[in-house]
């Protein structure tokens, strides 16, 4: 495996337009808020940016509208060091937003996919080559499902491995299901998952985030738990983000899934201390000096 692994990401690009409150208002109630900033977002760069700022050379696959949020929203995913060249700028449509109320530590999210919504199967089309010459690939549920299906296909075709991170969650066929080699739902999407008649997720597909609890994977049926790293939470909005970039990032470069996890769970402890999605997403010196003081958590 070379130095840097190659990841690419095929997801959504957001701006968050996030607005703090001590009180969340109830149905047909206006109540006066806290700070209100925008924030770089999207799952999908939200992923890349936690993949390439851990070291990993990453392609983002995605769209965007031709607006003012999506000029920035090009500029910060390039000042990161991430390939966009396989980025659709759209006309006639708004790039994606999500409106963010954080309340007591964490957050509630409403999307307005825009563009991300327009990223059509016949686009990935465009980006065999590049699907085919990745180390990893991963993807969440922000943009069309018949387009994550359409990733899975290529990158099945060419043997290259899929980690599906299913947020927000949604039914998932077992075609798609049974072409992916991880899944990452949180405890909520797992236990939909699981309940789901139509889903048949083999459980050793599953690493199932927990937040400060830890991460469980299992192996031979047996649920093996990955303690996670106490912090003081300032904003958890990315976290799960952050989560995904980093295993990707360590499963390309070939370490075994529990230490991936591991170094996983640090950078997305690191992740929340800071508000935005984003901003706090560390670098592999900060991960690596923080698991050394917190060598204790193991
Ligand atoms: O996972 C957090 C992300 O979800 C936010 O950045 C927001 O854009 C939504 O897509």
């Amino acid at each position: 495996m070379s130095e840097r692994p190659t990841v690419t990401v095929v997801g959504s690009i957001n701006m968050d337009l996030t607005v703090s409150t001590d009180q969340m208002p109830n149905q047909g109630e206006t109540v006066i808020g806290k700070e209100f900033a925008t924030f770089p977002g999207g799952k999908g760069a939200n992923q890349a940016v936690a993949a390439a700022r851990l070291g990993a050379n990453v392609n983002m696959v995605g769209a965007m509208g031709d607006d003012v949020f999506g000029e920035s929203l090009l500029n910060q995913l390039e000042q990161e060091n991430i390939h966009t060249k396989t980025i659709h700028k759209l006309k006639d449509v708004a790039t994606g937003t999500a409106t963010i109320i954080l309340s007591e530590g964490d957050n509630r999210i409403i999307v307005a996919p825009g563009a991300n919504g327009r990223l059509t199967p016949e686009l990935i089309q465009q980006h065999e080559q590049i699907i085919k010459q990745s180390d990893i690939i991963l993807l969440q549920l922000e943009v069309p499902l018949d387009t994550v299906q359409a990733v899975v296909k290529i990158a099945q075709q060419h043997e290259v491995p899929v980690i599906l991170n299913p947020a927000p969650y949604q039914s998932l066929p077992d075609s798609l299901i049974s072409g992916v080699d991880y899944l990452t739902p949180n405890e909520m999407e797992a236990e939909a998952m699981l309940d789901d008649p139509n889903s048949h997720v083999n459980k050793e597909q599953l690493i199932v985030t927990n937040g400060e609890k830890g991460v469980s994977t299992y192996k031979d049926g047996v649920e093996q738990v990955i303690p996670g790293f106490p912090v003081d939470v300032l904003d958890t909005t990315g976290a799960g983000d952050t989560f995904n970039g980093a295993l990707a990032t360590q499963l390309a470069n070939g370490r075994p899934l529990g230490e991936a996890v591991h170094y996983a769970n640090a950078a997305a402890a690191l992740s929340i201390m800071k508000v935005g999605a984003q901003s706090g997403m560390p670098s592999a010196e900060e991960v690596n000096t923080f698991m050394e003081e917190r060598s204790d958590c193991i």
